[in-house]
């Protein structure tokens, strides 16, 4: 494959951003930017879900104009997105004039598809996850799988023909086992679409703070069609004569997304695809929560981490790895403070950080801070940790893959371990002592190379210490480093390097005030 378009959901604006949304846009950015080391033609794309019922209500609880609300929340999420370092190619609102001309080509296209007609809708609705449920999935007044409270809605809607999609729908999951990412994931979605579709309801008349229905504006648009079709916008939307090579992008490689909104994503967003004719998603990565005293972490239950707070005790970077770190992928992990703290210090500033300030403080002494000539010993010590960095390479490369970033950044913090261990072991300061100047040498050597491959390893995770560790080696600076570069000699003898970095400084939990974490 030589071009990887992946995206994150598009975020509410009826609140601020979390550590939750934090997640999923930190998974999509670090996929992004591994493939751009893979050499791939990559494109990446958030952005804000404006449009719908919960926007409208939260917007009047403050006074503002949906939009004003809008305007100011897209802004939060865009400023916490600077702040994480997300690397994204495009930030898109649903409110964006592109993404309002695409929608109403979309439905035009699932109505010319003979998709759409008109009735009358009667049942549950839950305002929270802009959900309509059925009596079987609300217990007193709540929807059994989110908790968020229903209301009872009757009103004139236009349905789609979601009923139609059950056998295509079946067909392509059993044609395809690997989109919906993970097994039993796939597996709920079957079941779920083997229990029978019903047709959906797509508009609503009883609010107004939506994309207008195409000749008929006394309907607003259900927002979950606006939303899911942010993916094709942001991939160039519908041909645009002037710029052929945008809709290049269709389909996604990749929608990153929290399992709560798995129907959404596996079940109605590829029967509006097949509808409208278009190509379906190379894959579907269904991630769990981040949960505080067992539950999701959000807005409404008052739970959640505030993400600012956290960027201004902890460097990016500990944070983005930490997320990695901590919880897998698929499943939930409770956030602790306590953790994130504890695995700043020690595998970060005392594994990573300190093997990076010892290694270049070491050439500097012994070496004026220039790389020695390479020497072709072939110690086993120095086969091994050659051997080591291979075997991590390849590992990172396969998890990553399958997008299995927990497994894929402990072998690069391992890596790091071996490296420190390299070190203690073939004692340079011995080797100095004794005037062993060609081991000396190739101990060097294999030390500094080490850390310009962890450079490359760490990259998609720790992006700012990755350059920082580049830099100080005299590498180009503000370049993807290639993955093709991790290969043994990449650095130049002669190289004159600099100053170590200070990269994770050691924080102190009761000078952070912080004896009460979790
Ligand atoms: N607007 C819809 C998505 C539309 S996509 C076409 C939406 N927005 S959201 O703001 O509620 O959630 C956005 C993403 O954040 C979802 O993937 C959701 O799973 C994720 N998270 C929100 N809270 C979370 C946790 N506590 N933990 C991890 N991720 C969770 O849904």
């Amino acid at each position: 494959m030589d071009r990887f378009y992946v995206t994150t959901p598009i975020y509410y604006v009826n609140g601020a951003p979390h550590l939750g949304h934090a997640y999923t846009a930190v998974l999509a950015d670090a996929l992004a930017r591994h493939h751009r080391q893979l050499g791939e033609r990559v494109r990446f794309v958030t952005g804000t879900d404006e449009h719908g019922l919960k926007v409208q209500r939260a917007a009047e609880a403050e006074g503002l104009a949906p939009k004003a609300l809008a305007d100011k929340n897209a802004g939060r999420f865009r400023e916490l997105f600077a702040r994480l370092g997300l690397s994204n190619d495009r930030f898109i609102r649903t409110t964006d004039a592109d993404h309002l001309a695409t929608v109403e080509a979309m439905v035009h296209r699932l109505i010319a598809a003979g998709d759409v007609y008109l009735g009358g809708y009667e049942g549950w609705y839950a305002a929270a996850d802009e959900a309509f449920y059925d009596e079987d999935e609300v217990v007193d007044g709540r929807a059994i799988a989110s908790g968020a409270s229903v209301e009872w809605v009757r009103e004139e809607s236009f349905f789609f023909r979601l009923s139609r999609y059950q056998e295509p729908l079946l067909a392509w999951y059993a044609q395809e086992p690997a989109v919906i990412m993970p097994e039993t994931r796939r597996n709920e979605v079957r079941r779920f679409v083997e229990g029978g579709l019903k047709d959906l309801s797509i508009s609503r008349t009883t609010f107004s703070w939506g994309v207008p229905w195409p000749g008929d504006p006394r309907h607003v648009l259900y927002v979950w069609v606006d939303a899911l079709t942010n993916y094709f916008t942001a991939a160039g939307g519908f041909a645009d004569p002037a710029d052929p090579a945008e809709a290049a992008w269709w389909p996604a490689d990749l929608h990153i997304i929290g399992k709560d909104i798995l129907r959404f994503h596996a079940v109605y967003w590829p029967a509006f695809l097949m509808s409208a004719d278009l190509a379906l998603p190379r894959r579907i990565l269904t991630h769990g929560w981040w949960t505080a005293g067992g539950e999701k972490q959000s807005k409404s239950k008052g739970n959640v981490v505030d993400v600012d707070l956290l960027l201004d005790r902890y460097q990016v970077d500990a944070l983005r790895y930490f997320m990695f770190r901590d919880k897998p992928v698929a499943g939930d992990g409770s956030f602790s403070e306590t953790r994130l703290l504890a695995r700043s210090n020690a595998e970060l500033a005392d594994n990573l950080g300190n093997l990076v300030n010892r290694s270049l403080k070491m050439l500097e002494r012994y070496r004026g801070g220039i790389v020695p000539e390479v020497v072709a010993g072939d110690d086993p010590v120095d086969r091994a940790l050659r051997d080591a960095l291979v075997a991590t390479a390849a590992t990172v490369r396969r998890q990553m893959a399958d997008c299995d970033l927990m497994t894929a950044v402990t072998a690069f913090i391992e890596q790091c371990s071996a490296l420190n261990l390299y070190v203690n072991d073939t004692q340079p300061w011995s080797l100095a002592k004794r005037g062993e100047d060609r081991r000396l040498d190739a101990v060097l050597y294999h030390a500094v190379e080490g850390l310009r491959h962890l450079a490359i390893l760490g990259y998609a995770f720790l992006p700012e210490t990755s350059q920082a560790i580049l830099t100080a080696l005299g590498e180009p600076a503000g370049t993807v480093p290639a993955w093709t570069d991790l290969h043994w000699g990449g650095l130049p003898a002669g190289r004159q390097t600099s100053a170590p970095p200070v990269l994770f400084p050691k924080l102190d939990a009761e000078a952070l005030g912080l004896s009460d974490l979790t």
